[in-house]
């Protein structure tokens, strides 16, 4: 927002925030990886233009270090005689469905500034807005670089929290642990935590993570560190590897082909309580069924059916199997018409409702044996009911129908470096 007037008494009357999207370069070098930062510059040299007297400019977009570096050149090359900047990088932490908590009670708010007496002043000055409604010893003032590469560090390791818990469910479903009594176990301990410790199909979704971890990735490498870029590859790498390995149970368990079969997909936001289906791993699971030919019946509390139709449509499909289209996707306008005749329901988002449906009701109108797979365990009170139900359970990070006997042997006989799916092609 524009002209947001603060309290300081001596330099600015007015302070600019400008907060404008910086999405992943889809073409170009990096491309896939890069931050694109065309809308960031565009805004810069607009403000350039508009703008006199004294302006103090907050990035709170996630940027590439030393993003703010650019704009103050912008700039510094636009100046005209009334003119004159200060650059602050203040990085937003606000996460979908919590945003307004999340502003209202921060765990820190993050200032970088320059470390000239300038750059002090404004750092104060934008302190001092905060300090309308956060505690002063939550606000963190660094130099700029810090404080963008700090974002970007925050989602990086709230990324590889979940990659590293799903890499363990993995190894759960063929131990007999079961990945939330390890979540738990580890996550008591104070210096790991247990926040960030939720095993899913899913991996993470959202406009960030990926984003801002294939952003790091891609500084690395830039910047000639070549071990670094690699380890932070590894955490997408992960994330990728629980789509596919999830996607691949499912048809493994639905005797090896889903083709022409009727799965229920419910659920399709990257997470519950947000109609927003960036990155969302539903988007992938369902594109994997799509190309075995199975026929999906999506129901999603919140997400329009045109967002999904579009998510899914063929121009974003699979190379591989360009013919497969919409024709395998309907979207259902509640969960018992998605269910309705289907071989399997998966559960893709942890929406609360779903923990309420009528199983008793949806069982009877499955063809049988009916499988439900709980890619999110929101269903974990429910297993032993839906198996009474005559349900096969399945979920994710614990072994529930007895397929594999576990022995010292057969884990010596796992192969955990093969890669997950000989059948699809991933
Ligand atoms: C995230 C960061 O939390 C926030 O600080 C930043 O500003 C923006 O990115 P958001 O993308 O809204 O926020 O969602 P978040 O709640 O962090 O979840 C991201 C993804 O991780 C979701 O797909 C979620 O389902 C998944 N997740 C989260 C897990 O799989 N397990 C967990 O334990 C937590």
């Amino acid at each position: 927002f524009l002209s947001n007037h603060c309290d300081h008494s001596t330099i600015p009357t007015c302070s600019l925030l400008c907060q404008v999207n910086t999405p992943t370069k889809t073409f170009g070098l990096g491309k896939g990886r890069a931050a694109d930062l065309k809308y960031i510059e565009a805004c810069a040299r607009r403000i350039a233009q508009v703008a006199t007297g004294y302006k103090i400019v907050v990035e709170k977009s996630t940027v590439p270090v030393r993003a703010a570096e650019s704009i103050q050149r912008i700039f510094s090359a636009n100046t005209k005689s009334d003119l004159s900047f200060q650059v602050l990088s203040n990085p937003e932490f606000l996460a979908e469905g919590t945003a307004i908590s999340d502003l209202k009670n921060p765990d820190r708010v993050l200032i970088g500034g320059d470390e000239t007496p300038e750059g002090q002043r404004a750092i104060e000055t934008l302190s001092s807005i905060y300090m309308r409604w956060v505690p002063q010893t939550r606000i963190i003032t660094t130099n700029t670089w810090s404080s963008e590469l700090s974002k970007l560090a925050a989602n990086a390791f709230l990324a590889q929290r979940i990659s590293s818990i799903n890499s363990i469910s993995a190894l759960c479903e063929v131990t007999g642990a079961d990945v939330e009594e390890v979540a738990h176990a580890i996550g008591t301990d104070q210096r790991i935590g247990n926040r960030f410790l939720k095993a899913s199909v899913a991996g993470f979704g959202g406009s960030c993570f990926q984003k801002d971890v294939l952003n790091l990735v891609y500084l690395c490498e830039a910047l000639n560190l070549p071990e670094v870029a690699r380890y932070w590859q590894q955490v997408i790498e992960i994330n990728e590897y629980q789509r596919r390995r999830f996607a691949a149970r499912v048809v493994s368990c639905l005797f090896n082909t889903v083709t022409d079969k009727k799965i229920a997909l419910l659920g399709f936001a990257f997470k519950k309580d947000t109609g927003d289906t960036r990155e969302s791993s539903s988007i992938y699971i369902s594109k994997y069924l799509m190309d075995e030919g199975a026929h999906l019946h999506i129901y999603d509390p919140k997400v329009k059916k045109e967002q999904i139709l579009q998510d899914l449509s063929p121009s974003t499909a699979s190379a591989e199997n360009p013919k497969q289209g919409l024709s395998l996707v309907s979207i259902a306008s509640d969960p018992y018409e998605a269910c309705d005749n289907a071989h399997a329901i998966v559960i893709c988002t942890e929406w609360d409702i779903f923990k309420e449906l009528d199983y008793e009701r949806i069982y009877q109108a499955m063809l049988k044996p009916a499988f439900i797979f709980d890619g999110r365990r929101i269903l974990d009170s429910l297993h032993g009911r839906l198996q009474q139900l005559g349900f096969q359970v399945e979920t994710i990070g614990k072994r529930i129908s007895q397929r594999l006997p576990f022995t010292a042997r057969t884990i010596a006989q796992l192969d955990l470096q093969a890669p997950p799916l000989k059948k699809l092609k991933l």
